[in-house]
């Protein structure tokens, strides 16, 4: 199995790339499966809509968040290329915010089997103005969208900052939101060639 994770602020076109992606991938009979988080099979998506609606505070969110992952994994049977709209990045994005939290959210990391970490992760970083005209045409998306907007500073220092720590063998990519989508998803391919993903 190998694995590919998506992540980003609300805006930063993650969602379209992953379409993208999906739609490359179906073009060029490469096997894969797309997945996301909170949620991502059946029962999980259950917990999805009860969890982003919650307001839970932060370490029940943790704990919450980690729950749902590892009850993922563990039902993942496939051998192909899985693609992850979110994981455990934006656990360590969104909800660290002490030392304490940072811990705990690295120690739950390091429960992660080998086999699930990503080779490869694409972090899209939007600047605040795009981020604000994008949400200006679209308005919020949900609660989460609403709750986590004043935290936008922190959460993309943290991506910084995790992007930057060892997590296994796994690249870390920062790529410019602000860019064209094209040019994006022409960088996303180019990437999983180089690291032999795809041919
Ligand atoms: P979603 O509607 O999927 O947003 P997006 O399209 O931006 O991915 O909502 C997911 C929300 O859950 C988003 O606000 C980020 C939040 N989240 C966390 O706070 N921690 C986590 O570990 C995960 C997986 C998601």
């Amino acid at each position: 199995m190998k694995i590919i994770s998506f992540e980003g602020f609300e805006y930063s076109g993650k969602s379209t790339q992953i379409k993208l992606l999906q739609n490359y991938f179906k073009k060029n009979k490469i096997k894969s499966t797309f997945t996301r988080e909170p949620g991502g099979n059946k029962q999980l998506e259950k917990i999805r809509k009860i969890i982003l609606q919650s307001d839970f505070n932060n370490l029940s969110l943790i704990l919450f968040f980690f729950a749902s992952r590892f009850s993922l994994l563990s039902s993942m049977k496939t051998n192909n290329l899985v693609v992850f709209d979110r994981f455990f990045d934006s656990t360590y994005a969104y909800q660290k915010i002490t030392s304490k939290d940072k811990s705990l959210i690295l120690n739950l990391i390091d429960q992660i089997e080998k086999k699930y970490i990503p080779t490869i992760t694409f972090y899209f970083k939007i600047n605040k103005k795009t981020l604000l005209e994008r949400k200006n045409m679209r308005g919020h998306k949900n609660f989460f969208d609403k709750k986590y907007t004043s935290h936008f500073t922190r959460i993309q220092k943290n991506y910084d900052e995790i992007g930057k720590m060892k997590v296994g063998k796994r690249k870390f990519i920062t790529i410019d939101a602000s860019k064209p989508k094209e040019i994006i998803h022409k960088e996303i391919v180019e990437n999983l060639k180089r690291c032999k993903l795809i041919r």
